[in-house]
C-alpha cells in the first residue's frame, strides 16, 4: 500500500510516519515537502502538485499534514496575508483533493488537517478559524459529491503538547493533545470505511 505523506517530516507528519511504519512494514510511505521529504512539492502551487503526481504515480492513500495560516490580530491583517491563509491552509488542501484524487486509486483515502481553532476562540486566530472551518465543510462536502470510490475525512486536532513551547501564550485554556493521538486518528482512517467525516481530536 502506498501512502503520500504531505509534511510528513514536520511535527504532526513525522508521528504520523512512524506510527505507520510501526503499524505495517509493508506501507511504502513517501514524504513530501517543499525542502524536506522524498520528494519536493510546494501546495500552494496547482502546477507544483500535479509535477509531484507525475514523478510519484497513484497511491493508494494521501495524507495532509502541511499548511499554515498567518496568527495577527484581526485589525493588523493586510490582503497580503489573506491571500497567504487561504493559499496555503485552505487552497493547498482543495487542489490536493481535485488533482490528487485523479492519482488515487480506487478505494484510496485522502485525510485533510483542519485543527481546534476552527471551535475554541483564540486570540489572532481568525485566518485558521476561517480555513479549518472551510477545510472542514469541504472534505465533507467532496466526500459526498465525489463520483470515484474515494473517501475524503477531516482531521481536527488541539494544539499539539509538542507545539506548546511555541504556541503556550495563544492556546491559555486549551487542553493540548499528544501528536501520537492525532496521528493515530489518520491512521484509523486510512485502516477503516470513514469517509466525509471531521474527526476531532480535542
Ligand atoms: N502543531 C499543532 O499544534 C497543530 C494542531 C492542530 C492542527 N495543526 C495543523 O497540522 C498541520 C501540520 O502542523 P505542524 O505543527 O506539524 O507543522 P510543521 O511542524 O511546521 O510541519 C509542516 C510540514 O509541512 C511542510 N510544508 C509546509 N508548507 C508547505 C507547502 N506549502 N507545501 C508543501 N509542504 C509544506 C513542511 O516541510 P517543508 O518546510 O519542507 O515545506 C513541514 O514538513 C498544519 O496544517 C497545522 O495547521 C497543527
Amino acid at each position: 500500500m502506498k501512502i503520500l505523506v504531505l509534511g510528513g517530516c514536520g511535527t504532526l507528519g513525522s508521528a504520523i510516519v512512524s506510527q505507520l511504519k510501526e503499524k505495517n512494514r509493508s506501507y511504502e510511505i513517501i514524504t513530501a515537502g517543499r525542502k524536506t521529504g522524498d520528494v519536493h512539492v510546494d501546495m500552494t502551487s496547482k502546477e507544483s502538485i500535479e509535477a509531484m503526481f507525475a514523478k510519484i504515480g497513484n497511491v493508494d492513500h494521501i495524507v495532509n499534514a502541511a499548511g499554515s495560516a498567518e496568527m495577527k490580530p484581526i485589525e493588523d491583517l493586510t490582503q497580503d496575508d489573506l491571500k497567504f491563509s487561504i493559499n496555503s491552509k485552505l487552497l493547498g488542501q482543495v487542489n490536493m483533493v481535485l488533482i490528487g484524487s485523479k492519482y488515487l486509486n480506487e478505494k484510496g483515502s485522502i485525510s485533510l488537517i483542519a485543527g481546534v481553532i476552527k471551535d475554541e476562540l483564540i486570540k489572532m486566530g481568525t485566518m485558521y478559524a476561517l480555513t479549518n472551518g472551510a477545510v472542514a465543510a469541504f472534505a465533507r462536502a467532496a466526500a459526498f459529491d465525489i463520483k470515484k470510490n474515494i473517501r475524503i475525512n477531516c482531521i481536527s486536532p488541539s494544539v499539539l503538547d509538542e507545539s506548546m513551547v511555541e504556541y503556550a501564550e495563544y492556546f491559555k485554556g486549551v487542553k493540548s493533545v499528544p501528536a501520537a493521538k492525532a496521528a493515530k486518528a489518520f491512521i484509523d482512517v486510512i485502516e477503516s470505511d470513514v469517509n466525509g467525516q471531521e474527526i476531532k481530536v480535542y
